[in-house]
Order: C-alpha cells, then sequence, then structure tokens
C-alpha cells in the first residue's frame, strides 16, 4: 500500500494506473467496520487488475459546528492499518492546507435534495461535502465511487450532482453496517455515554416497527409520531427529524408504490445519530 500527503504524490503514485478501474472510497478517517466493508467492497470491484484509492481526510468546510468538527475522533494510524487490510492500494491523507487554498472561493451547491432532512439543520453540510468530493473526483478520476447508504441523503446528492454534472463515475451506494444490537456503525458512537449507548439500538428498532407499519398501510404521520415518541421517551433524547420521503427526491411521498425512505435524526446527549430503512408498500 502507498500513501500520498499531497496532491502531486497522489497524481504521481496514480499515473502508473491510468487507464484501469479506479474505484474511490472517500472517508474522513475514524475507520470502523463500516468503512472496512466499504473498502472491501471497492477492492472486489477493482478486481486483480484494477486500483482501489482510499481518502482519509477530516473536511472542515462540511461541518456547520465547530465542537463537532474539534471532538470528531482521529485515528490516521489505526486507519492506516485498515486500509491496508482491506487490500487499498493507494491512501490519500492530505492535511487541510493542502486541500484548500487559502483564499479558495467556489463554492458547490445542490439546491434541492439538500433543503431538507440534515441539509435543513446543518446549514452549509452538504455544499461542503459536495466541494470535496466533486475534488476527490478532479484529483483521484475514478472510475468508480463507494458511499455507505447510512449517509442516505448524501448518497442521493452526489448522485445528482454526478448526473447532472456529466461526471464520468458510477456510483455505489452500500447497506448499513451494523452492531450485534442493530446500532448502525459511526465514528461518532465512541462518544455516546454508557447509558445512551445502551439505549441508541432503539432507534433500529423503532424503525423496523414503522417499516412494518408502512407496510401495512397506517399513514405517514402516524408511522413519524410513533417513532418520535418511542425515541423521545428516552431520557437525555430529542429528535431532530423523523421523515418518511420518497427515497429518490427526498421529498414527499406522492407515488405510493415508490421506494421511501424513513429518516432519522437524534441527539442522544451532544451526540447526533442518524439511521434510515428503505420502505416499499406493494
Ligand atoms: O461520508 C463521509 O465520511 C464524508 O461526508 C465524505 C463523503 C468522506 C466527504 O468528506
Amino acid at each position: 500500500m502507498q500513501t500520498a500527503h499531497t496532491k502531486e504524490e497522489l497524481r504521481s503514485l496514480l499515473a502508473p494506473h491510468r487507464g484501469s478501474r479506479i474505484v474511490l472510497v472517500p472517508t474522513m478517517g475514524a475507520l470502523h467496520a463500516g468503512h472496512a466493508s466499504l473498502l472491501t467492497q471497492a477492492r472486489e470491484l477493482a478486481g486483480e487488475t484494477g486500483t482501489v484509492v482510499a481518502s482519509v481526510f477530516l473536511n472542515p468546510v462540511q461541518f456547520d459546528n465547530a465542537g463537532d468538527l474539534a471532538t470528531y475522533p482521529k485515528t490516521p494510524m489505526q486507519d492506516l492499518e485498515t486500509c491496508d487490510k482491506c487490500g487499498v492500494d493507494i491512501v490519500f491523507m492530505p492535511s487541510a492546507d493542502t486541500m484548500y487554498c487559502s483564499d479558495r472561493s467556489i463554492t458547490m451547491e445542490e439546491t434541492h435534495l439538500s433543503t431538507v432532512l440534515c441539509g435543513a439543520s446543518r446549514p452549509g453540510h452538504f455544499a461542503g461535502v459536495c466541494l470535496v468530493v466533486n475534488k476527490l473526483f478532479n484529483l483521484v478520476q475514478p472510475t468508480d465511487a463507494i458511499f455507505g447508504k447510512k449517509d442516505y441523503q448524501q448518497l442521493a446528492i452526489l448522485r445528482r450532482m454526478v448526473r447532472d454534472l456529466d461526471m464520468p463515475i458510477t456510483l455505489h451506494g452500500a447497506e448499513i453496517v451494523r452492531e450485534d444490537d442493530g446500532l448502525a456503525l459511526s465514528s461518532r458512537n465512541v462518544r455516546l455515554t454508557p447509558e445512551h449507548r445502551a439505549a441508541a439500538p432503539a432507534i433500529r428498532r423503532s424503525l423496523l416497527a414503522a417499516g412494518k407499519a408502512y407496510g401495512e398501510g397506517a399513514s405517514i404521520a402516524d408511522i413519524c409520531s410513533q417513532v418520535r415518541a418511542e425515541l423521545e421517551s428516552i431520557p437525555g433524547v430529542r429528535c431532530d427529524y423523523v421523515e418518511l420521503v420518497d427515497a429518490v427526491t427526498l421529498h414527499e411521498v406522492t407515488a405510493p408504490h415508490r421506494l421511501a425512505l424513513l429518516a432519522v435524526a437524534a441527539w442522544f446527549g451532544d451526540v447526533r445519530l442518524i439511521d434510515n430503512i428503505e420502505l416499499s408498500r406493494s
């Protein structure tokens, strides 16, 4: 495995691989089993002749909350080990100064899918994600990129970016990896108090129950208020949103037969957790 810290190093490490399938997995580090699964899928997709590139970059531009950025876990040495074990060929680990010019003045804004769910409560977040992913796409020039479905809205927005800007890249959505008790893996889980860690699997349980109710024809309003009530019955838990939306447009479900998404963001103390479930009605 090779590591690049600058854009020039990355370009020269990639030069011999141009023309082969290049699969990119962008991450912000603090890699856990969910990321390992993305990296392993990237290795499978690239095969023996292709190239797997992982980026490890804690992108300051996508944080709307300075405290969240400051407390975001950083484990660079373990991240390199994880990448190596998962068969990554090249790791790109730039500093913020390397990545961004101090007088940068171009922004990237998606204006429809970003206005709801996490976009409504985290102003500027998805513009920061689109900017950094766009830069990574330009630097790596991958044929494929893999993103987890836990950040479902992020994946939908990036799909829109690739479509609207004619980027010649195939995006792959990877299933959510969970703890045995159902909690979706997240770099933020380590910051939960023991009580909140024990209570957090309620998110998955309430989403599964909601999925069943949706299949049985329950109303969207009832489904969302049931999930909210269940989560907010836990001391110190407050829902940011519980919404059932169209899985592609992320707006109101207008055609019941289309794939829907039930998405939740909830504060467990000062840790914001998200999760979701795809739902269909026959
Ligand atoms: O999902 C993430 O970890 C980040 O938003 C991403 C895609 C690596 C961009 O910084």
